[in-house]
C-alpha cells in the first residue's frame, strides 16, 4: 500500500515520516554522487537560458545551486552580471566554493530565509531543481516575487515526477511516499498571475535521460529522490 507523506499530524500517529518532519534541510546531499550525470542535468539550463532576458548588469541569485556547476554556466552566459549561488548544504558548496570568481559568490543559505528577508534588489532569481524542497509554494512564489527589483525575472525549473516508475518503486519498497512539494503546472500560473507577473512562460517537458543499465536507475535515485528514504 502507498500512503501520501504530506501531512505530520496525520502521520505521526501511524509512525510514518512525512515531508515535515523529514526535513530537506538535513538531508545528506553527496556532491560525488550528484555530479555523476551532470550532461543530463544540465538540460533545463538551456531552456531557461533560451527565456530569460539577458541584459547587462543583472543581479543574479541561483537558489538552491548544489555544487555549482550550473550555476558557472549561468554565469557565463550572463558575462556583465553579479551571480551569487545559495545552498542549505555545506557539502554541495565546499564543491561550488572552487568555482567562484569575482563575479561569481557562493553562500550558505536557505531559500525561506532568503524568501523572507530583504528588498527588491534582485534583476533575476534562478532555480534549477531545488524548489521541490521547499514547501508552501503558494506562500514562496509571491515572497520571491518580492525580491525582484522592477522589470525583473524569475526563470524556475522544478521536476513534477512524483508518478514517475522509479519514485513509485522507492516509496513501494519504503512503504510511505515523500511527496515534493510542486504544484500542478496551472497552479504556478494561476498563484502568478494573481500576483501581477504580465510575462509569463510555463511549460512541462520531460527530459529523457537514457541510463546505461538498470542499476543506474539506483545511481540517479540516490542523487536526489532517494535522500529522503536514507
Ligand atoms: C537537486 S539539487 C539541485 C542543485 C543545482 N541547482 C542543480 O541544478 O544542479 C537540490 C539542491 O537544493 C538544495 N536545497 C534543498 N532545500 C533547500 C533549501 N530550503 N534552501 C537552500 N537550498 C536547498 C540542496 O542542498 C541541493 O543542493
Amino acid at each position: 500500500m502507498l500512503v501520501t507523506a504530506a501531512f505530520c499530524h496525520k502521520h505521526a500517529a501511524m509512525g510514518i515520516p512525512c515531508i515535515s518532519c523529514l526535513n530537506p534541510l538535513t538531508m545528506k546531499w553527496n556532491p560525488t554522487q550528484y555530479d555523476k550525470f551532470n550532461a543530463a542535468r544540465e538540460a533545463p539550463l538551456y531552456d531557461l537560458l533560451a527565456l530569460i532576458d539577458k541584459r547587462p548588469g543583472l543581479r543574479v541569485i541561483d537558489l538552491g545551486c548544489g555544487p555549482g556547476n550550473i550555476t558557472v554556466k549561468l554565469a557565463a552566459a550572463l558575462p556583465d552580471s553579479d551571480v551569487l549561488g545559495i545552498d542549505s548544504s555545506a557539502e554541495m558548496l565546499a564543491t561550488a566554493a572552487e568555482l567562484a570568481g569575482p563575479r561569481l559568490k557562493f553562500e550558505v543559505g536557505r531559500i525561506e530565509d532568503f524568501a523572507a528577508g530583504g528588498g527588491p534588489d534582485y534583476d533575476l532569481i534562478f532555480s534549477n531543481a531545488a524548489l521541490q524542497w521547499v514547501p508552501e509554494h503558494a506562500e514562496l512564489l509571491p515572497r520571491l516575487l518580492a525580491r525582484l527589483a522592477p522589470g525583473g525575472q524569475l526563470a524556475v525549473q522544478l521536476p513534477a515526477d512524483d508518478y514517475n516508475p522509479a519514485r513509485l518503486v522507492f516509496a513501494e519498497v519504503a512503504g510511505w511516499r515523500y511527496d515534493l512539494a510542486s504544484l500542478d503546472i496551472s497552479a504556478y500560473a494561476e498563484i502568478l498571475d494573481a500576483h501581477g507577473v504580465t510575462d509569463l512562460t510555463l511549460f512541462e517537458k520531460v527530459y529523457p535521460h537514457v541510463l546505461a543499465a538498470a542499476n543506474a536507475v539506483l545511481e540517479w535515485g540516490k542523487r536526489t529522490a532517494l535522500l529522503p528514504y536514507l
